[in-house]
C-alpha cells in the first residue's frame, strides 16, 4: 500500500543570548522581545543572569534560560547545524540590511561597557551590524535584529 509522504516545515529555530553581561535591567527586554519573536531559547556566557523586573513577562518561565560557563561551553552545546551569529557594531560585519538569516542560528551579544571581545568575534561564524555610528543599547540591538530576521523569513 502506498504511503503519502509526509512534509515537515524546515523552518528551523534561533536563540539569543548576551556575553559577559553586566548590569541585568539591561537583558530583560531583551528576554521579553525574544520570547514574544519567536526564539527557541535564551542564554548568558560568562556570568550568570539574575532575576530583574525589566522582564516583566518573566521569560525564563516560558522557554528555557541556559547559561555557559565561557565561550567553550556555548560553542561545545551549539545545536547541530547551527551557526553561531555575533551582533557588533565592527568593521568587518555585514550590514544587516543585505543580511541572510540562517535558518537555525544563535545570535550573540556583547554587555553594554565593553560590546563582545575580539577573541569572541573571532569564534563567531558571521558577524552583523546594525546602521549608525553608535552603539545602540544591547536589548534595542538584539530586539531589531529580531524583528529584521523575523520580516526576512528565512528558509
Ligand atoms: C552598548 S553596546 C556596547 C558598546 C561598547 N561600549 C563598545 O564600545 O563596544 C552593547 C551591545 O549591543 C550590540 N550593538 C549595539 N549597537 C550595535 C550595532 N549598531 N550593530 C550591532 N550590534 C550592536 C552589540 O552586541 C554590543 O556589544
Amino acid at each position: 500500500m502506498a504511503r503519502l509522504k509526509q512534509q515537515y516545515p524546515a523552518n528551523g529555530f534561533f536563540g539569543i543570548g548576551v556575553f559577559n553581561n553586566k548590569e541585568q535591567v539591561n537583558i530583560g527586554t531583551l528576554w521579553r522581545s525574544a520570547y514574544i519573536m519567536g526564539a527557541a531559547f535564551i542564554f548568558t556566557v560568562d556570568s550568570k543572569y539574575k532575576k530583574h523586573t525589566s522582564d516583566v513577562i518573566n521569560t525564563w518561565q516560558k522557554i528555557p534560560l541556559f547559561h555557559y560557563r565561557d565561550m567553550d561551553d556555548l560553542i561545545d552545546h551549539l545545536p547541530y547545524d547551527t551557526r553561531l551569529v555575533g551582533v557588533e557594531l565592527d568593521d568587518r560585519a555585514v550590514d544587516i540590511a543585505t543580511y541572510q538569516h540562517p535558518c537555525r542560528c544563535v545570535y550573540l551579544l556583547g554587555n553594554e561597557q565593553s560590546g563582545l571581545p575580539r577573541d569572541v568575534i573571532a569564534r563567531c561564524h558571521q558577524l552583523i551590524k546594525l546602521p549608525g555610528e553608535y552603539s545602540l543599547n544591547v536589548s534595542v540591538a538584539g530586539s531589531i535584529v529580531l524583528y529584521d530576521r523575523q520580516l526576512k523569513k528565512p528558509t
